[in-house]
């Protein structure tokens, strides 16, 4: 335990189940926090998470529900409501894309791509606030997708402009209530999403090549900045994103 004062926190943690969101919630668990494991689909892997959670200690719930529709976020507020009444860390990591050119896109892979990536941060985080007592705190994941034209990022880049976009206007919203806002924008790292965009494996080799320290980021490096934005340590940090990837993205990509 590292952060003192995040000892009996509640955390929200899209996307838990693996990948990045595992590792968060993992690191967030370590620091005493009461976690809620969201998952769309992958319930055994989000139990496995509350499992390893609740092994080493910590306490923790797996909490099902597509955070692209409005009705399941609502849903899964009631059950952190009955399950804690308390919410004080949002990190909003589930994201969804379907990929492609924008030329071969349509209106259905808008949506679903924006309401899951886009739309679900300012209702996450619309519930969220109501259950922050004083403090809390949001944390978005974006990519480099967000700042630059990535091969078959039609849409995926512009709902990620959109996640740093939102992650700037709800950080000043939300400041005055003590609720700080920062987003986190990792390198590639070979995860089960990102393993699925075609020609991911060249774009993982071409990452490693290019980094200034010759290997990519881990998901438990991901949830150390995570912890660090959460923590007291972070106070004054307000709408900002910090990159994590050992220097790649300043070459220029
Ligand atoms: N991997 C990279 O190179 C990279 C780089 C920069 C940023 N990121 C960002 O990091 C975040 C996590 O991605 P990852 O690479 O760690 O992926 P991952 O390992 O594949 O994990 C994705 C997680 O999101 C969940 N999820 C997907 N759609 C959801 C939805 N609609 N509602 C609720 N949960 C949903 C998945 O659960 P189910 O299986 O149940 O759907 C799973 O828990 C994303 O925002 C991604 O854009 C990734």
């Amino acid at each position: 335990m590292l952060y003192r004062e995040l000892n009996g926190k509640t955390a929200l943690v899209t996307g838990g189940s693996r990948g990045f969101g595992r590792a968060i919630a993992e690191r967030l668990a370590n620091e005493g926090c009461t976690v809620f494991v969201n998952y769309k689909r992958s319930k055994s892997e989000a139990e496995d998470v509350v499992d390893s959670i609740q092994k080493a200690g910590g306490k923790a719930f797996a909490l099902r529900g597509d955070v692209g529709k409005e009705e399941k976020i609502q849903h899964m507020f009631k059950t952190i409501k009955s399950e804690t009444g308390q919410l004080d860390i949002l990190i909003p990591n589930a994201s969804f894309g379907i990929p492609g050119e924008l030329m071969g896109t349509t209106s259905k892979y808008w949506e679903v791509t924006m309401n899951a990536t886009a739309r679900s941060l300012v209702l996450l985080a619309q519930e969220s606030q109501k259950l922050m007592k004083g403090w809390g705190r949001i944390v978005t994941v974006t990519s480099y997708g967000g700042q630059r034209v990535l091969n078959g990022y039609g849409i995926v880049g512009p709902a990620k402009a959109a996640v740093e976009s939102l992650t700037r206007s709800l950080a000043v919203e939300l400041a005055p209530k003590g609720i700080l806002v920062n987003g986190v924008m990792p390198g590639v790292s070979g995860t089960k999403s990102f393993l699925a965009i075609p020609g991911a494996e060249s774009v993982l080799e071409e990452g490693l090549n290019r980094s200034p320290m010759k290997r990519l980021v881990s998901p438990e490096e991901v949830g150390n900045v995570v912890a660090f934005l959460c923590s007291n340590q972070a106070d004054m940090i307000c709408g900002q994103f910090i990159v994590i990837d050992g220097g790649t993205f300043i070459l220029g990509y």
